[in-house]
């Protein structure tokens, strides 16, 4: 009895260590941990990040959607390029680049002084774009990364704006993966993320694909940068631009 007593006890213990050293290895805020207790919707991946569950994300097959020529039109492409105000010769990373839409027409805009670091965890994502970058003479300025889940693969500090299409929603890690971006950031960098009005149901997109401001603030609020604007031209998405903090 007293040994099943003192077993009892050792694994209360042990169990309430381990918790302990998870907790201490853990250095995302409380509110910034992940929730995986709930069911997946059937959009999501069934994880919870400041009670908004993750999309899944789109998969190579796609890409013609991206690619349509409507795009133009119903998202205006053109005047969320013009809002960027890039400059020749800035570094641009395009995180998530998809097809490579907007790859090849924010190199036309830094121009070969520039470059456009295109990113995908998708490797078939990456053949469609360079594909993409060949036939609009693009492949000089664009070089294509293969990140991870967690990780931009960018070089740190190398970039003046990083710009995020329809992606942020969809990132499994969105702490670490955007601790990484930062990272990757000069000093004083733009960190752009242009999603989906989730406050407006007459936007045609499913709502795990959409974003409301709030909640993009309340998530990046536990990160080293600071909201410095949300441009509300566009027809269907907010584009909303942090800066990274002096370290
Ligand atoms: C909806 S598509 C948008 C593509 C492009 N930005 C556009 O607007 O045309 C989202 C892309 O993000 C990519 N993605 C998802 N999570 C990612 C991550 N952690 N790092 C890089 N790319 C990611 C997906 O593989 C997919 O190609």
């Amino acid at each position: 009895m007293r040994a099943i007593t003192l077993a009892v006890r050792l694994s209360f213990v042990l169990g309430v260590g381990l918790v302990a050293i998870r907790a201490a290895d853990d250095d995302r805020p409380p509110e910034a941990r992940y929730d995986t207790s709930g069911k997946a919707t059937r959009d999501g991946i069934g994880k919870r990040y400041f009670g908004r569950e993750i999309a899944h994300f789109m998969g190579h097959q796609g890409a013609g959607w991206l690619e349509r020529p409507e795009r133009e039109q119903e998202e205006r492409t053109d005047l969320l390029l013009k809002e960027l105000a890039l400059r020749p010769g800035e570094h641009v990373a395009d995180i998530g680049a998809g097809s490579g839409y907007f790859s090849w027409r924010m190199a036309k805009i830094v121009g070969e002084t520039g470059r456009v670091y295109a990113t995908d965890i998708q490797q078939e994502m990456l053949d469609i774009l360079m594909r993409q970058m060949r036939k609009h003479g693009a492949d000089k300025i664009v070089q294509p990364i293969l990140g991870t889940v967690q990780d931009s693969g960018l070089p740190a500090a190398s970039v003046d704006t990083i710009i995020l299409v329809d992606v942020y929603h969809e990132l499994d890690f969105p702490y670490e993966m955007t601790r990484s971006m930062i990272a990757a950031l000069k000093p004083g960098g733009r960190l752009v993320l242009v999603e989906y009005r989730g406050e407006d149901p007459a936007v045609p997109i499913k709502p795990l694909h959409k974003m409301t401001a709030a909640q993009v603030k309340k998530e990046l609020a536990v990160q080293p940068v600071t909201f410095e604007r949300n441009i509300a031209t566009l027809p269907r998405q907010h584009i909303l631009i942090f800066r990274k903090n002096a370290p």
